[in-house]
């Protein structure tokens, strides 16, 4: 699935300064580092904000994102030079290539039929060495986060660099077993309007669990919020670390 909010180039300059460096990114840097790892990847790796971050703390970073105009901001980023950056998903890594992969930001949820995230998870399986870790974030159904984000709470005014503005906001339009439909609006204070569809689908701890056992990346630890905290915080997330047999 195409997803317009990561293909409008107009849209993909909002993202950076939407969603800047945050707690998410510092976990991720944190968990990383937990181990010794040179290879690492950065599956959906957007604008590459976290991916540039590894790379110049010294790691050997592939980004990969199916998304042209986000992979095209990413490459002109300063320190862009040190990530090896690929246009595509999981059909296109490297076998035995990665002692570490990352899907940061929810991209899990973007694997929305079992099949195509046991298609996905068979790939990265592939392309991680033996021993080598998965570590992703994926939203815990039970904190039904979609029910907030088309509330006024949720609306936000961005401030652009050519001093416009954008607001942005979201609409849920359908909730049907754990596939979360939604479009993203945007408007510009020039009067350009865009507008992005999306499907995210958010699995029990238990389909997580066994779908990563299925394709030999057993689950090593799951924590439920930013700070290592149970399953069940309100952060309302699972953050996921897996190991390849
Ligand atoms: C919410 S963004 C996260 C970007 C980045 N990881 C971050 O933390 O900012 C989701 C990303 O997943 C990517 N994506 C969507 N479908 C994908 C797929 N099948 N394989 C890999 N990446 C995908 C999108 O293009 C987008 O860049």
């Amino acid at each position: 699935m195409h997803h317009g909010e990561f293909r409008d180039p107009r849209v993909v300059a909002l993202y950076d300064l939407a969603f800047p460096w945050s707690r998410d990114d510092d976990f991720f840097v944190a968990e990383l580092a937990a181990e010794p790892a040179r290879d690492v990847l950065d599956l959906g790796c957007g604008t590459g904000r976290l991916a540039i971050a590894l790379a110049a703390r010294g790691y050997a970073v592939t980004g990969v994102d199916p998304a042209g105009p986000s992979l095209a901001l990413a490459r002109r980023k300063p320190g862009a030079e040190a990530v090896t950056w690929i246009e595509g998903s999981t059909e296109v890594l490297p076998p035995d290539a990665f002692d570490a992969a990352l899907m940061t930001s929810h991209v899990a949820q973007f694997f929305v039929t079992d099949r195509d995230f046991a298609t996905a998870l068979a790939d990265l399986h592939r392309a991680l060495r033996p021993g080598a870790r998965l570590i992703f974030d994926a939203r815990n159904p039970d904190a039904r986060g979609w029910e907030q984000w088309d509330t006024a709470a949720n609306r936000r005014t961005l401030r652009l660099p050519d001093g416009g503005t954008c607001v942005m906001w979201s609409e849920v339009t359908s909730v049907v077993d754990g596939a979360v439909s939604g479009t993203q609006h945007y408007e510009f204070s020039d009067g350009d309007r865009r507008t992005a569809t999306l499907t995210l689908r958010f699995r029990t701890e238990a389909e997580l669990r066994a779908a990563l056992a299925e394709a030999g990346l057993p689950v090593e630890t799951i924590y439920g919020g930013w700070n290592r905290e149970p399953i069940g915080h309100p952060d309302g997330e699972f953050l996921v670390v897996a190991r390849r047999r």
